[in-house]
């Protein structure tokens, strides 16, 4: 593959555009988002309880490990995989890329270094890791969706609280995160000339459609682990009630 290097112009100044809209704005909104679920996440995960109650388990601990000679929260031995799979998520470069490293801020609005060599050279050739994640994320799916299962469950009666219908919610959501990755979509069907048969192409067609709300899924599935964690934690806090449906 060609490598190439941009140059940029020696009379930009970083920050500076003709750009008259509030192009701002974008990269200020990322900026909080993302900064407010990292704060909450990372608190969550060093707190190391409250995280199941009754049928029950925050995706942040999920599959709960509980190894003996491991003195730390449990969410460290599973956290890396979900948090690798967003940081290395092409949707998610562009967010933390213009809003964290301001490289650039926004379209036509001149960044602060002198040159661009992509993802070409380290450190970010390592954001190509991306497709292994995904594997790791996919059996973390399994996971999840055994917690759904069992959050029908109040001791052996089958019941739906509001709290199952967050997990299911969650594990939807992120579960379409994953369909509707950029590597999946090659999985299924890049660098292909032709098609084996019209029912991959169909396929291919459907995770395109996904694709194609990639930003949407990544924000609202971003929002609802977060939510199904707090939503866990304050039942196990004896904060909240769970209301049953059925
Ligand atoms: S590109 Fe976003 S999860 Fe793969």
């Amino acid at each position: 593959m060609t490598i190439s290097t941009i140059e940029k112009s020696p009379t930009q100044n970083f920050g500076e555009t003709q750009r008259k809209d509030f192009w701002w704005l974008e990269p200020l909104v990322y900026f909080i988002g993302l900064g407010c679920f990292l704060l909450y996440a990372t608190w969550a995960a060093f707190q190391g309880k409250n995280y199941e109650w009754g049928p029950y388990l925050s995706p942040f601990y999920s599959p709960l490990i509980t190894i003996e000679w491991w003195k730390f929260s449990p969410a460290f031995l599973i956290l890396w995989i979900p948090a690798g799979f967003r940081a290395t998520c092409y949707y998610y470069r562009k967010a933390y890329y213009r809003s964290f490293f301001m490289d650039p801020p926004a379209c036509a609005v001149s960044e602060g270094r002198k040159k661009y060599t992509g993802e070409t050279s380290f450190p970010l050739i390592f954001q190509n890791i991306h497709r292994y994640f995904l594997i790791g994320a996919t059996i973390l799916l399994c996971f999840l969706w055994t917690d759904v299962i069992k959050a029908f469950n109040f001791n052996g009666q089958f019941g739906v609280g509001v709290g199952t219908l967050i997990l299911l919610a969650n594990t939807l959501l992120l579960t379409m995160y994953s369909l509707s990755c950029h590597s999946f979509r090659h999985l299924i069907g890049g660098c292909l000339d032709s098609f084996k048969c019209g029912y991959q192409h169909k396929i291919y067609e459907k995770v395109s459609c996904a694709n194609e709300h990639h930003m949407f899924w990544a924000w609202t599935s971003l929002f609802m682990v977060g939510f199904a964690d707090f939503y866990v934690r304050m039942l196990a806090m004896g904060i909240w009630m769970d209301f049953r449906i059925i």
